[in-house]
């Protein structure tokens, strides 16, 4: 793995959901599955980077070459990449962090008394946005699921997150979410080209190489 567009770069990707515990044995979760962020992981080792995947639960053997840190909450996850960034030269984030967390998880199994049983949310951190409002941040990606208006959504978000790149997909209708295939419009600040419909896999090779490509047109070596 010395060779290819990514040779020995380190990168550190986010994937799958965050489970936000409601009491000991229940959470609030979402359906992501991590097959895209499991298929960038290893189309960023097959392109020789050094990889970092720090997953939520999922159902998905590590990729071969990959190191794996598993976490649960949206805090967990904070923490884990916030330990790592600063080694890392590119980070991409594709997990779905679940942006609200229950304020007071229940220290024992919540008894079915009350007819209506009212959850506090409380906002957990943007990871993507704290990365790349770093001094030293990595090449930063982000993903966007949206369901109408891609690309005006997706810029949008490029902007104020502060980005280097964004990788967004419909889900409208079951799409994205939990499938085998997906495409992507890809932007970053100045311009963006779209991946057509294919299988994951070969979506993330062709995401890895646009990574690969960009960084060098901005000079990031
Ligand atoms: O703003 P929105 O949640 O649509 O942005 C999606 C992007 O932000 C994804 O790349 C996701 O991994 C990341 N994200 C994050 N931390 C959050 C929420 C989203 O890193 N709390």
């Amino acid at each position: 793995f010395t060779d290819g567009p990514l040779a020995g770069r380190r990168v550190l990707i986010t994937a799958g959901p965050t489970r936000e515990p409601v009491d000991p044995v229940r959470f609030v979760g979402n359906r992501s599955s991590g097959r895209m962020g499991y298929a960038v992981a290893a189309a960023a080792a097959a392109a020789g980077a050094r990889v970092c995947l720090v997953s939520g639960p999922v159902a998905l053997p590590s990729p071969p070459g990959v190191e794996r840190v598993a976490v649960e909450t949206a805090l967990e996850m904070h923490a884990a990449v916030m330990e790592r960034v600063a080694q890392a030269e590119v980070f991409i984030s594709t997990a779905a962090v679940a942006d609200y967390r229950v304020a007071e998880p229940a220290l024992e199994k919540i008894k079915k008394r009350a007819d209506i049983l009212e959850l506090r949310l409380v906002r957990n951190p943007d990871i993507l946005a704290e990365v790349a409002a770093r001094p030293d941040a990595p090449f930063t990606v982000g993903f966007a699921a949206e369901t109408g208006d891609l690309e005006r959504h997706a810029r949008a978000k490029l902007e104020a997150k502060g980005l280097d790149m964004i990788a967004a997909n419909d889900v409208s209708a079951g799409r994205g979410f939990d499938a085998e295939e997906n495409a992507l419009e890809v932007l970053w600040p100045g311009g963006g080209t779209s991946l057509g419909r294919q299988p994951k896999t070969a979506l993330a090779r062709a995401l890895v190489a646009l990574v690969a490509r960009r960084m060098e047109a901005a000079g990031r070596n």
